[in-house]
Protein backbone atom coordinates (compact mmCIF):
# COMPACT_ATOMS: atom_id res chain seq x y z
CA UNK A 1 0.00 0.00 0.00
CA UNK A 2 2.60 2.72 1.23
CA UNK A 3 4.78 1.92 -2.04
CA UNK A 4 1.66 2.49 -4.41
CA UNK A 5 1.41 5.81 -2.36
CA UNK A 6 4.83 6.51 -3.15
CA UNK A 7 4.99 5.75 -6.89
CA UNK A 8 1.47 8.02 -6.94
CA UNK A 9 3.19 10.84 -5.69
CA UNK A 10 6.31 10.46 -7.66
CA UNK A 11 3.95 10.10 -11.01
CA UNK A 12 1.89 13.60 -10.17
CA UNK A 13 5.07 15.38 -9.24
CA UNK A 14 7.03 14.08 -12.47
CA UNK A 15 3.35 14.72 -14.66
CA UNK A 16 3.85 18.21 -13.26
CA UNK A 17 7.86 18.60 -14.13
CA UNK A 18 6.80 17.11 -17.75
CA UNK A 19 3.58 19.89 -18.34
CA UNK A 20 5.89 23.06 -16.99
CA UNK A 21 8.70 22.50 -19.29
CA UNK A 22 6.20 21.68 -22.44
CA UNK A 23 4.94 25.35 -21.39
CA UNK A 24 8.10 26.51 -21.42
CA UNK A 25 9.02 25.18 -25.09
CA UNK A 26 5.74 26.19 -26.14
CA UNK A 27 6.12 29.81 -25.12
CA UNK A 28 9.29 30.21 -25.91
CA UNK A 29 8.24 29.21 -30.13
CA UNK A 30 5.46 31.59 -30.27
CA UNK A 31 6.43 34.63 -32.26
CA UNK A 32 6.07 37.78 -29.86
CA UNK A 33 4.59 39.97 -32.77
CA UNK A 34 2.30 39.07 -35.69
CA UNK A 35 3.35 41.38 -38.55
CA UNK A 36 0.76 41.91 -41.52
CA UNK A 37 3.08 42.13 -44.13
CA UNK A 38 4.92 39.12 -43.15
CA UNK A 39 8.60 40.47 -43.98
CA UNK A 40 10.74 38.09 -42.56
CA UNK A 41 13.16 40.57 -41.12
CA UNK A 42 10.64 42.13 -38.64
CA UNK A 43 8.32 39.09 -38.12
CA UNK A 44 10.53 37.30 -35.09
CA UNK A 45 12.32 40.85 -34.38
CA UNK A 46 11.15 40.66 -30.69
CA UNK A 47 12.82 37.76 -30.22
CA UNK A 48 16.56 38.87 -31.64
CA UNK A 49 18.94 40.99 -30.44
CA UNK A 50 17.63 45.07 -31.14
CA UNK A 51 19.97 46.32 -34.02
CA UNK A 52 19.89 49.46 -32.79
CA UNK A 53 21.36 48.69 -29.04
CA UNK A 54 23.47 46.48 -31.10
CA UNK A 55 24.83 49.46 -33.44
CA UNK A 56 24.97 51.66 -30.20
CA UNK A 57 26.92 49.33 -28.43
CA UNK A 58 29.46 48.67 -31.28
CA UNK A 59 29.54 52.70 -31.83
CA UNK A 60 30.20 52.86 -28.48
CA UNK A 61 33.62 50.05 -28.52
CA UNK A 62 34.95 51.96 -31.24
CA UNK A 63 35.08 54.49 -29.08
CA UNK A 64 32.92 56.64 -31.04
CA UNK A 65 30.96 58.16 -28.21
CA UNK A 66 32.28 59.75 -25.64
CA UNK A 67 32.12 58.67 -21.67
CA UNK A 68 29.51 61.40 -21.09
CA UNK A 69 27.69 60.23 -24.42
CA UNK A 70 27.89 56.49 -23.35
CA UNK A 71 25.83 56.68 -19.88
CA UNK A 72 23.00 58.27 -21.62
CA UNK A 73 19.24 57.35 -22.40
CA UNK A 74 17.77 57.28 -25.45
CA UNK A 75 15.64 60.49 -25.53
CA UNK A 76 14.09 59.71 -28.74
CA UNK A 77 13.86 57.59 -32.17
CA UNK A 78 14.60 59.66 -35.34
CA UNK A 79 12.02 58.40 -37.64
CA UNK A 80 13.10 59.91 -41.44
CA UNK A 81 10.13 59.01 -44.11
CA UNK A 82 11.77 58.78 -47.22
CA UNK A 83 10.25 57.44 -50.59
CA UNK A 84 11.69 58.90 -54.23
CA UNK A 85 13.93 61.44 -53.12
CA UNK A 86 17.38 61.13 -53.48
CA UNK A 87 18.04 64.61 -52.09
CA UNK A 88 16.87 62.97 -48.57
CA UNK A 89 21.09 63.40 -48.60
CA UNK A 90 20.22 66.68 -47.17
CA UNK A 91 18.52 65.77 -44.38
CA UNK A 92 20.40 62.97 -43.34
CA UNK A 93 23.40 65.12 -43.45
CA UNK A 94 21.91 68.25 -41.44
CA UNK A 95 20.60 65.44 -38.72
CA UNK A 96 23.78 63.83 -38.66
CA UNK A 97 25.80 66.64 -38.81
CA UNK A 98 23.74 68.45 -35.38
CA UNK A 99 22.84 64.91 -33.51
CA UNK A 100 24.84 65.15 -29.89
CA UNK A 101 24.60 61.02 -29.62
CA UNK A 102 23.60 57.74 -31.44
CA UNK A 103 22.49 56.54 -28.49
CA UNK A 104 20.15 59.52 -27.65
CA UNK A 105 19.04 59.92 -30.97
CA UNK A 106 19.04 57.07 -33.13
CA UNK A 107 17.75 57.62 -36.20
CA UNK A 108 15.79 55.20 -38.54
CA UNK A 109 15.27 55.93 -42.31
CA UNK A 110 11.99 54.28 -43.68
CA UNK A 111 11.63 54.19 -46.79
CA UNK A 112 8.64 53.31 -49.23
CA UNK A 113 8.43 53.71 -52.85
CA UNK A 114 11.20 51.05 -53.83
CA UNK A 115 13.11 53.89 -55.50
CA UNK A 116 16.47 52.78 -56.57
CA UNK A 117 18.54 55.88 -56.93
CA UNK A 118 17.18 57.06 -52.99
CA UNK A 119 17.82 53.50 -51.78
CA UNK A 120 21.27 53.92 -52.64
CA UNK A 121 21.72 57.18 -50.88
CA UNK A 122 20.43 55.57 -48.18
CA UNK A 123 22.99 52.64 -47.60
CA UNK A 124 26.07 55.01 -48.28
CA UNK A 125 25.20 55.47 -44.60
CA UNK A 126 25.95 52.52 -43.97
CA UNK A 127 26.24 51.70 -39.79
CA UNK A 128 25.17 55.70 -38.98
CA UNK A 129 21.75 54.87 -39.10
CA UNK A 130 19.47 52.29 -39.19
CA UNK A 131 17.21 51.69 -42.73
CA UNK A 132 13.93 49.45 -42.73
CA UNK A 133 12.00 49.22 -46.30
CA UNK A 134 8.06 49.34 -46.71
CA UNK A 135 6.98 46.20 -47.80
CA UNK A 136 3.67 46.81 -48.91
CA UNK A 137 4.46 48.60 -52.72
CA UNK A 138 0.86 47.48 -54.05
CA UNK A 139 -0.95 49.94 -55.80
CA UNK A 140 -3.91 51.77 -53.96
CA UNK A 141 -7.20 52.02 -55.52
CA UNK A 142 -8.52 55.81 -55.32
CA UNK A 143 -11.40 56.93 -57.07
CA UNK A 144 -10.87 58.11 -60.95
CA UNK A 145 -11.26 61.54 -60.49
CA UNK A 146 -8.67 61.31 -57.63
CA UNK A 147 -6.11 59.73 -59.17
CA UNK A 148 -3.61 62.83 -58.82
CA UNK A 149 -4.33 62.54 -54.76
CA UNK A 150 -3.00 58.83 -54.70
CA UNK A 151 0.00 59.87 -52.89
CA UNK A 152 -1.79 61.10 -50.42
CA UNK A 153 -3.12 57.64 -49.28
CA UNK A 154 0.53 55.79 -50.25
CA UNK A 155 2.17 58.05 -47.82
CA UNK A 156 -0.56 57.63 -45.48
CA UNK A 157 0.22 53.89 -44.98
CA UNK A 158 3.61 54.67 -45.34
CA UNK A 159 3.36 56.36 -41.80
CA UNK A 160 1.34 53.98 -40.25
CA UNK A 161 3.71 50.86 -41.26
CA UNK A 162 7.07 53.33 -39.95
CA UNK A 163 5.25 54.33 -36.94
CA UNK A 164 4.05 51.18 -35.80
CA UNK A 165 8.16 49.44 -36.64
CA UNK A 166 9.56 52.11 -34.53
CA UNK A 167 7.24 51.92 -31.63
CA UNK A 168 5.65 48.32 -31.69
CA UNK A 169 8.52 46.51 -33.03
CA UNK A 170 11.49 48.67 -31.52
CA UNK A 171 10.03 48.80 -28.79
CA UNK A 172 10.88 53.29 -28.67
CA UNK A 173 8.77 55.29 -26.26
CA UNK A 174 9.35 58.94 -28.12
CA UNK A 175 9.53 59.45 -31.89
CA UNK A 176 10.21 62.65 -33.67
CA UNK A 177 9.43 62.09 -37.23
CA UNK A 178 11.38 63.76 -40.07
CA UNK A 179 9.95 63.93 -43.85
CA UNK A 180 12.47 63.56 -46.08
CA UNK A 181 12.45 66.97 -47.44
CA UNK A 182 12.96 68.81 -44.26
CA UNK A 183 16.67 70.27 -42.89
CA UNK A 184 17.19 70.87 -39.31
CA UNK A 185 18.72 73.45 -36.92
CA UNK A 186 21.67 73.25 -35.49
CA UNK A 187 20.13 72.82 -32.21
CA UNK A 188 17.36 70.73 -33.28
CA UNK A 189 17.97 68.39 -31.08
CA UNK A 190 18.84 70.17 -28.01
CA UNK A 191 14.97 71.62 -28.39
CA UNK A 192 13.71 68.19 -28.11
CA UNK A 193 15.43 67.02 -25.51
CA UNK A 194 14.86 69.93 -23.71
CA UNK A 195 10.88 69.87 -24.44
CA UNK A 196 10.50 66.08 -23.56
CA UNK A 197 9.93 66.10 -19.95
CA UNK A 198 6.93 68.59 -20.91
CA UNK A 199 5.28 65.95 -23.11
CA UNK A 200 5.66 63.56 -20.48
CA UNK A 201 4.33 65.55 -17.97
CA UNK A 202 1.37 67.31 -19.34
CA UNK A 203 -1.55 65.93 -20.78
CA UNK A 204 -2.97 68.60 -22.39
CA UNK A 205 0.15 68.47 -24.99
CA UNK A 206 0.48 65.61 -27.48
CA UNK A 207 3.21 66.93 -29.45
CA UNK A 208 6.08 68.80 -29.72
CA UNK A 209 6.66 70.89 -33.31
CA UNK A 210 10.13 71.94 -35.10
CA UNK A 211 7.56 74.28 -37.10
CA UNK A 212 6.06 77.70 -37.39
CA UNK A 213 3.69 78.58 -40.27
CA UNK A 214 4.92 82.06 -39.94
CA UNK A 215 8.50 81.40 -39.05
CA UNK A 216 9.36 83.68 -41.94
CA UNK A 217 12.19 86.74 -42.15
CA UNK A 218 10.63 89.80 -40.33
CA UNK A 219 8.05 87.85 -38.79
CA UNK A 220 9.88 86.51 -35.99
CA UNK A 221 12.06 87.25 -32.97
CA UNK A 222 13.61 85.65 -30.44
CA UNK A 223 15.18 82.25 -30.41
CA UNK A 224 14.87 81.53 -27.28
CA UNK A 225 10.68 81.72 -27.71
CA UNK A 226 8.50 78.77 -27.22
CA UNK A 227 4.53 78.76 -27.15
CA UNK A 228 1.68 76.34 -26.90
CA UNK A 229 -0.06 75.53 -30.54
CA UNK A 230 -3.54 74.11 -30.57
CA UNK A 231 -3.13 73.94 -34.26
CA UNK A 232 -0.73 71.12 -35.20
CA UNK A 233 2.20 71.94 -37.25
CA UNK A 234 3.76 68.90 -38.48
CA UNK A 235 7.31 68.86 -40.09
CA UNK A 236 9.67 67.82 -37.54
CA UNK A 237 7.71 66.70 -34.53
CA UNK A 238 7.84 64.10 -31.73
CA UNK A 239 4.90 61.86 -29.67
CA UNK A 240 4.90 59.80 -27.53
CA UNK A 241 3.69 55.76 -27.19
CA UNK A 242 0.61 56.46 -25.27
CA UNK A 243 -0.04 58.45 -27.98
CA UNK A 244 0.84 56.46 -31.12
CA UNK A 245 -1.36 53.71 -29.49
CA UNK A 246 -4.23 55.91 -29.15
CA UNK A 247 -4.21 57.14 -32.99
CA UNK A 248 -2.95 54.00 -34.55
CA UNK A 249 -6.51 51.30 -34.53
CA UNK A 250 -8.10 54.32 -36.54
CA UNK A 251 -5.02 55.61 -38.66
CA UNK A 252 -6.53 57.54 -41.95
CA UNK A 253 -6.43 56.18 -45.59
CA UNK A 254 -4.89 59.65 -46.57
CA UNK A 255 -4.43 63.32 -45.26
CA UNK A 256 -3.35 62.04 -42.16
CA UNK A 257 -2.10 65.55 -40.72
CA UNK A 258 -5.36 67.24 -41.55
CA UNK A 259 -6.73 64.31 -40.00
CA UNK A 260 -5.19 64.91 -36.57
CA UNK A 261 -6.34 68.47 -36.27
CA UNK A 262 -9.78 67.29 -36.26
CA UNK A 263 -11.15 67.94 -33.03
CA UNK A 264 -11.98 63.87 -32.78
CA UNK A 265 -8.67 63.29 -32.83
CA UNK A 266 -6.71 66.55 -31.22
CA UNK A 267 -9.46 66.47 -28.22
CA UNK A 268 -8.06 69.87 -26.87
CA UNK A 269 -4.70 69.09 -26.75
CA UNK A 270 -1.84 71.56 -27.87
CA UNK A 271 1.63 71.29 -29.18
CA UNK A 272 4.68 73.18 -28.07
CA UNK A 273 6.54 75.19 -30.95
CA UNK A 274 9.15 77.59 -31.63
CA UNK A 275 8.87 81.08 -32.46
CA UNK A 276 12.15 80.31 -34.88
CA UNK A 277 11.85 77.15 -36.64
CA UNK A 278 13.98 74.35 -36.02
CA UNK A 279 13.16 72.62 -39.37
CA UNK A 280 12.57 73.86 -43.04
CA UNK A 281 11.48 71.80 -46.26
CA UNK A 282 13.33 71.86 -49.46
CA UNK A 283 10.49 70.09 -51.07
CA UNK A 284 9.36 72.09 -53.79
CA UNK A 285 8.44 68.99 -55.94
CA UNK A 286 6.50 66.18 -54.29
CA UNK A 287 3.03 64.60 -53.45
CA UNK A 288 0.93 68.51 -52.93
CA UNK A 289 1.93 70.71 -55.90
CA UNK A 290 4.59 73.28 -56.11
CA UNK A 291 2.68 76.14 -56.04
CA UNK A 292 1.86 76.47 -51.63
CA UNK A 293 6.18 76.08 -51.66
CA UNK A 294 6.96 79.31 -54.37
CA UNK A 295 4.13 81.06 -52.15
CA UNK A 296 5.03 80.33 -48.43
CA UNK A 297 7.04 77.28 -47.54
CA UNK A 298 10.60 78.71 -49.30
CA UNK A 299 10.15 81.81 -47.15
CA UNK A 300 10.14 79.85 -44.17
CA UNK A 301 13.54 80.74 -41.79
CA UNK A 302 15.43 78.17 -40.14
CA UNK A 303 17.36 78.65 -37.00
CA UNK A 304 21.24 79.20 -37.69
CA UNK A 305 22.86 79.14 -34.52
CA UNK A 306 22.78 76.72 -31.09
CA UNK A 307 20.18 78.19 -28.51
CA UNK A 308 21.01 75.66 -25.08
CA UNK A 309 17.13 75.08 -23.89
CA UNK A 310 18.40 71.89 -21.93
CA UNK A 311 19.76 74.82 -19.34
CA UNK A 312 16.71 76.73 -19.29
CA UNK A 313 13.71 76.50 -17.33
CA UNK A 314 10.96 75.42 -19.66
CA UNK A 315 8.16 74.61 -16.54
CA UNK A 316 6.14 78.36 -18.00
CA UNK A 317 5.42 75.70 -20.96
CA UNK A 318 3.16 73.35 -18.61
CA UNK A 319 -0.95 74.51 -19.30
CA UNK A 320 -1.33 75.88 -15.85
CA UNK A 321 1.40 78.38 -15.19
CA UNK A 322 1.55 79.15 -19.44
CA UNK A 323 -2.22 79.93 -19.48
CA UNK A 324 -2.05 82.88 -16.57
CA UNK A 325 0.83 84.15 -18.00
CA UNK A 326 -0.04 83.92 -22.07
CA UNK A 327 -3.82 85.75 -20.98
CA UNK A 328 -2.00 88.02 -18.87
CA UNK A 329 0.34 89.07 -21.50
CA UNK A 330 -2.09 89.27 -24.22
CA UNK A 331 -5.15 90.77 -22.79
CA UNK A 332 -2.82 93.76 -20.94
CA UNK A 333 -1.01 95.26 -24.09
CA UNK A 334 -2.71 97.63 -25.96
CA UNK A 335 -5.67 97.29 -28.44
CA UNK A 336 -5.26 98.66 -31.58
CA UNK A 337 -6.79 98.34 -35.28
CA UNK A 338 -4.71 97.39 -38.27
CA UNK A 339 -4.96 101.67 -39.26
CA UNK A 340 -2.32 102.27 -36.73
CA UNK A 341 0.55 100.38 -38.34
CA UNK A 342 -0.09 103.31 -40.41
CA UNK A 343 -0.96 106.32 -38.74
CA UNK A 344 2.46 107.68 -37.90
CA UNK A 345 1.64 107.22 -34.13
CA UNK A 346 3.72 105.80 -31.51
CA UNK A 347 2.51 104.14 -28.71
CA UNK A 348 5.37 103.59 -26.19
CA UNK A 349 5.04 99.28 -26.32
CA UNK A 350 6.76 96.96 -27.25
CA UNK A 351 3.48 95.32 -28.20
CA UNK A 352 -0.06 95.69 -29.48
CA UNK A 353 -3.12 93.48 -30.02
CA UNK A 354 -5.14 93.67 -32.97
CA UNK A 355 -8.68 92.23 -32.48
CA UNK A 356 -10.88 89.75 -34.42
CA UNK A 357 -14.68 88.56 -33.89
CA UNK A 358 -15.05 86.40 -36.89
CA UNK A 359 -13.27 84.05 -39.30
CA UNK A 360 -13.53 86.15 -41.79
CA UNK A 361 -12.08 89.33 -39.87
CA UNK A 362 -8.98 86.54 -38.91
CA UNK A 363 -8.39 86.35 -42.18
CA UNK A 364 -8.17 89.57 -43.77
CA UNK A 365 -6.39 90.69 -40.85
CA UNK A 366 -3.95 88.14 -41.82
CA UNK A 367 -3.71 88.67 -45.20
CA UNK A 368 -2.98 92.37 -44.27
CA UNK A 369 -0.38 91.71 -41.35
CA UNK A 370 1.42 89.06 -43.31
CA UNK A 371 0.91 85.91 -41.93
CA UNK A 372 -0.94 82.66 -42.40
CA UNK A 373 -4.99 83.36 -43.21
CA UNK A 374 -6.37 79.85 -42.92
CA UNK A 375 -7.62 77.95 -40.27
CA UNK A 376 -8.25 74.17 -40.22
CA UNK A 377 -10.97 72.53 -38.50
CA UNK A 378 -11.74 75.97 -37.16
CA UNK A 379 -7.93 76.67 -35.74
CA UNK A 380 -6.01 79.36 -37.45
CA UNK A 381 -2.24 78.40 -37.83
CA UNK A 382 -0.17 78.35 -35.05
CA UNK A 383 -2.70 79.84 -32.94
CA UNK A 384 -3.02 79.41 -29.07
CA UNK A 385 -6.41 79.96 -27.73
CA UNK A 386 -7.51 81.91 -30.98
CA UNK A 387 -4.37 83.95 -30.46
CA UNK A 388 -1.37 84.11 -33.07
CA UNK A 389 1.48 85.86 -32.28
CA UNK A 390 3.96 87.36 -34.50
CA UNK A 391 5.89 90.74 -35.83
CA UNK A 392 4.90 93.32 -37.66
CA UNK A 393 6.65 96.24 -38.73
CA UNK A 394 8.99 95.56 -35.78
CA UNK A 395 6.48 95.25 -33.19
CA UNK A 396 4.87 92.35 -31.60
CA UNK A 397 1.59 91.55 -32.50
CA UNK A 398 -1.06 89.18 -30.62
CA UNK A 399 -4.12 88.73 -33.86
CA UNK A 400 -6.97 87.82 -30.80
CA UNK A 401 -10.52 86.78 -30.45
CA UNK A 402 -11.48 88.66 -27.22
CA UNK A 403 -11.01 88.30 -24.12
CA UNK A 404 -14.22 86.25 -23.17
CA UNK A 405 -13.98 84.08 -26.27
CA UNK A 406 -15.91 80.92 -26.09
CA UNK A 407 -13.56 78.74 -28.21
CA UNK A 408 -13.15 77.33 -31.87
CA UNK A 409 -16.21 76.76 -34.09
CA UNK A 410 -15.78 73.99 -36.02
CA UNK A 411 -18.64 72.89 -38.92
CA UNK A 412 -18.28 69.98 -40.75
C1 LIG B 1 2.11 67.27 -47.23
C2 LIG B 1 2.74 67.78 -45.95
C3 LIG B 1 3.36 66.64 -45.16
C4 LIG B 1 2.31 65.58 -44.83
C5 LIG B 1 1.49 65.21 -46.05
C6 LIG B 1 0.27 64.49 -45.47
C7 LIG B 1 3.68 70.05 -45.98
C8 LIG B 1 4.80 70.91 -46.36
N1 LIG B 1 3.80 68.74 -46.26
O1 LIG B 1 3.02 66.53 -47.98
O2 LIG B 1 3.91 67.12 -43.94
O3 LIG B 1 2.93 64.41 -44.33
O4 LIG B 1 1.07 66.35 -46.82
O5 LIG B 1 -0.80 64.38 -46.22
O6 LIG B 1 2.69 70.50 -45.42
N2 LIG B 1 5.98 59.66 -49.11
C9 LIG B 1 5.86 58.31 -48.94
N3 LIG B 1 5.25 57.57 -49.92
C10 LIG B 1 4.75 58.13 -51.06
C11 LIG B 1 4.88 59.53 -51.21
C12 LIG B 1 5.50 60.29 -50.21
O7 LIG B 1 6.28 57.76 -47.93
O8 LIG B 1 4.22 57.41 -51.90
C13 LIG B 1 6.62 60.46 -48.02
C14 LIG B 1 7.76 61.35 -48.47
O9 LIG B 1 8.97 60.64 -48.46
C15 LIG B 1 7.71 62.46 -47.43
C16 LIG B 1 6.24 62.53 -47.02
O10 LIG B 1 5.65 61.32 -47.47
O11 LIG B 1 8.47 62.11 -46.29
C17 LIG B 1 5.53 63.73 -47.63
O12 LIG B 1 5.69 63.71 -49.04
P1 LIG B 1 5.91 65.02 -49.90
O13 LIG B 1 6.05 64.62 -51.31
O14 LIG B 1 6.98 65.86 -49.32
O15 LIG B 1 4.49 65.70 -49.77
P2 LIG B 1 3.98 67.09 -49.17
O16 LIG B 1 3.16 67.74 -50.19
O17 LIG B 1 5.09 67.86 -48.57
MN1 LIG C 1 7.10 67.64 -48.28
Amino acid sequence: MKTIKLNRKALIILLSVCVFVAFLWIKSRRPAVQMQHGSFFLSSFRDRPDPLKKKIEHANSHGRLNTQQNTDETVAAVLVIACNRPEVERCLDSLLRYRPSEKKFPVIVSQDCGHEETARVISNYEDKLMYIKHPDLSDITVPNAMGHLKGYYKLSRHFKWALSQVFDVLHQDYVIIVEDDLEVAPDFFEYFEATKGLLEKDPTLWCVSAWNDNGKEGKVKGDDLLYRSDFFPGLGWMLKKSLWDELAPKWPAAYWDDWMRHPAQRRDRACIRPEIPRAVTFGRIGVSRGQFFDEHLKYIKLNDHFYPFTQKNLTFLLKEEYDKMFFNTVYKVPLVSYNYFHSGKVIPAPSVRVQYETDEVFRSLANQLGIMSDIKAGVPRMAYKGVVSFIYRGLRVYLAPPRHWRGYEFHE
